[in-house]
């Protein structure tokens, strides 16, 4: 596990680290992918991409919108954002409320596992309804909070320990700012800002010991193993969750619930 970095400059519950995004991209790429490609970024295209992150969507956009096209990705956390010459970078807390560094119109707004981290969510998806060019695009992913699920396990008293813990890191995160429900409300919030053709997808996989998956699982809790320890788990449970269970191959859970909501400004 490595260091934390101390780059976190807005009141959010993780550290931007390679062993947290780089399963995270490798879970979620494919199928932002598809939804970009089913939405169709025109080249030449004005994109924005909110909580960047690791930047793999910037990327993706990047090469999408192509070398006429513009990329502006921004996070409270840029270390990790690639740099490129249709892409430029801001630093922005996305929760206080300022206006965009950039304005619109856009043709695509991508932010993927951002607006649930943030209290002015549903404001901000009004904002970026705004910055769309007619026939432009929102997308928003999120995780909703669900019922961890264990598909295979060496033991029950292995299951357990895999459900209670991914429960405590549930709570420890929904009682910060993380809004465990957002996910669902995301399609009406877009609606009442004017959106059409909205339509919601969630995505779902089994994660497997030792696979990308579980090391995603893996870092989200170590990040926060003293704050789910004094939630009152036991920190050798914590501690199993961490070392043994998510790089044991004969544990094979299901992984966080993702919800991808897209709407359209009308043309
Ligand atoms: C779980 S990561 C997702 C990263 C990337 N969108 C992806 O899906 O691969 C959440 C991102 O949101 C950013 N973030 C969280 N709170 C923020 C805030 N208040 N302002 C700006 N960015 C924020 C974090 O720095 C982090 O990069």
């Amino acid at each position: 596990m490595s260091q934390t970095i101390e780059t976190n400059t807005a009141d959010y519950v993780f550290h931007n680290v390679p062993e947290q995004l780089t399963p995270l991209q490798a879970f979620l790429d494919p199928f932002t992918r598809n939804e970009l490609l089913e939405l169709g970024v025109p080249a030449g295209a004005r994109c924005l991409d909110l909580g960047a992150g690791g930047g793999s969507v910037t990327r993706m956009l990047s090469g999408l919108a192509g070398p006429r096209g513009t990329v502006t990705a921004i996070d409270q956390d840029v270390h990790m954002i690639p740099g490129g010459p249709n892409i430029t970078v801001h630093t922005q807390d996305l929760g206080s409320g300022e206006p965009l560094p950039v304005s619109g119109p856009f043709d695509i707004i991508h932010a993927r596992l951002l607006t649930h981290h943030l209290d002015n969510r549903v404001e901000l998806v009004h904002r970026l309804a705004g910055e769309l060019k007619p026939g432009g695009w929102l997308l928003l992913g999120e995780f909703v909070r669900s019922k961890p699920r264990v598909v295979a396990a060496p033991s029950e008293e292995d299951a357990e320990i895999f459900r209670t813990v991914l429960d405590g890191l549930y709570d420890v995160m929904t009682a910060t700012h993380t809004h465990g429900d957002w996910g669902h409300h995301v399609e009406t919030t877009m609606m009442d800002a004017g959106l059409v053709n909205t339509r919601t997808r969630w995505h779902f996989e089994s994660f497997h010991g030792g696979s990308h998956g579980c090391r995603l699982l893996q870092n989200n809790v170590a990040q926060k193993r003293d704050d789910i320890v004094a939630h009152g788990l036991p920190a050798a449970d914590v501690d199993r969750f961490v070392n043994v269970l998510m790089t044991d191959p004969r544990m094979v859970v299901r992984s966080h619930e993702f919800i991808s909501v897209r709407g359209q400004r009308e043309a």
